[in-house]
């Protein structure tokens, strides 16, 4: 009997194997090994598994994605890139422009993303008026994530505005925590200013500074501001930041080591992986001056020229599957976003995900939406890197002058457009 059990397993397992084989793998680059972030790329994963499709996980660690990017290039150049990538914003259109992407404009019409995507949105995707990408989510990446029991302890202020976060941080400081948590990477860096320029800059100015790249902004006052508050923010996080991942600052933030983190909603993530509760366990509001701002984050997989049939059919499959309503609930619960179609219900979402719908309505429609730099949302990845360079340089020297950052930022952005 117990023989018989055996064998039958042991077929049921041969079959689902061939059977996945049969219908075909898609390789699936990507970066989200946080806690967080790997129960989302799960659930993509088991649903395509359920349709009997094989997935072939390839993840390079790193926040921000500068790792896999690499990894990326090496294998597209020699002939060999995986069926699907997490590219974002303009690279879109560069790997399109280069001839690896596919045309995905019969799996778009048969599911109507025409119908179910933002235009603003749709564009993004396409290249040439083709779908080469299919998003996931829709990351707000302004924001302020806050332990509400540290500040209660430290008898101090939520923070809505710059001057308010330094007085919370003092108080924060003197009660013997650290005000905030910060991943000390370039990327990380390059996030946190992010938030600060927006809320100097404001949506226009920020767009003409980091969209259009225009030199007068790039150098003006109230980019001198942005730097002069930047600077300021170090004196507000722990020394042992440098090297640190962004999750294991949400970490600190969990366990009451530290009051604040500003960082996109990913973070939230590690909050819900770790069985927190917005509004008890912990806040979360626009960073510091940023009230109804919406520095935009899209997550979108672009899929890649194959040749084999089987493979082909199951790339289409993971495309398909993205925008359908239960991936989008369960997935973006796990990862921090929200869905990127706005037509579906947000009532099982918690109220962080729920306000950052709100914001991005109300923002859409205010002209306050502006697509994040810092998660490659606005620029060639050559400018993206000239930023982060002039950024980080600036953070990390504590002699570093605003005035003289602010310059040197237009003139390294000039010399990425060479
Ligand atoms: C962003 C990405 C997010 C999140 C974050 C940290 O660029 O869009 O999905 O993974 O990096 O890794």
């Amino acid at each position: 009997m117990k023989m018989l059990k055996r064998s039958a397993a042991a077929l049921a397992l041969c079959c689902a194997a061939s059977m996945a084989q049969a219908k075909g793998t898609v390789e699936v680059l990507h970066w989200w090994t946080s806690g967080g972030e790997a129960r989302a790329v799960g659930v993509l994963k088991n649903m395509l598994e359920q349709e009997g499709y094989h997935w072939k996980d390839f993840a390079v660690a790193g926040g921000g994605g500068s790792a896999a990017m690499t990894v990326l290039k090496t294998r597209a150049v020699s002939g060999n890139p995986p069926a699907a990538a997490q590219i974002k914003g303009p690279s879109i259109q560069e790997w399109a422009k280069l001839g690896f992407l596919t045309n995905l404009d019969p799996v778009a019409k048969k599911e109507h993303w025409n119908q179910e995507l933002p235009p603003l949105v749709q564009k993004i995707m396409q290249y040439k008026g083709h779908y080469v990408a299919v998003p996931a989510n829709v990351h707000r990446v302004n924001w302020l994530w806050v332990n509400p029991e540290v500040f209660k302890k430290a008898d101090a202020q939520i923070p809505h505005t710059w001057p308010e976060f330094f007085a919370a941080a003092k108080k924060i400081k003197a009660a013997g925590f650290i005000p905030l948590a910060h991943g000390g990477n370039p990327w990380g860096d390059t996030t946190l200013f992010e938030a600060v320029a927006l809320s100097q800059l404001g949506p226009d100015d920020y767009r003409k500074a980091f969209v259009d790249l225009d030199q007068n902004v790039l150098e003006g006052p109230k980019m001198v501001e942005a730097f002069t508050i930047f600077k300021k923010i170090h004196d507000d996080i722990d020394s042992n930041s440098p090297g640190r991942q962004w999750n294991m600052a949400t970490h600190m933030v969990i366990n009451g080591k530290a009051a604040m983190q500003i960082m996109g909603d990913w973070a939230k993530g590690e909050f819900t992986a770790a069985g927190k509760v917005p509004g008890k366990d912990y806040e979360c509001l626009p960073a510091p001056g940023t009230q109804g701002d919406f520095s935009l984050n899209i997550d979108s997989l672009a899929m890649f020229q194959l040749k084999d049939k089987a493979d082909i059919k199951a790339q289409d499959a993971l495309a398909a599957l993205m925008l359908q309503p239960k991936f989008q609930r369960v997935f973006n619960m796990a990862k921090g976003s929200i869905p990127v179609r706005t037509d579906l219900s947000m009532k099982s979402f918690d109220a962080c995900a729920q306000a950052s719908m709100k914001a991005f309505k109300a923002a859409s429609k205010d002209g306050r939406l502006v697509p994040s730099f810092s998660q490659s949302m606005a620029d060639s990845d050559a400018v993206l890197g000239q930023i982060t360079d002039v950024v980080t340089n600036f953070f990390n020297d504590p002699g570093a002058d605003p005035k003289k950052a602010a310059h040197q930022l237009a003139v390294a952005v000039k010399s990425a457009q060479l």
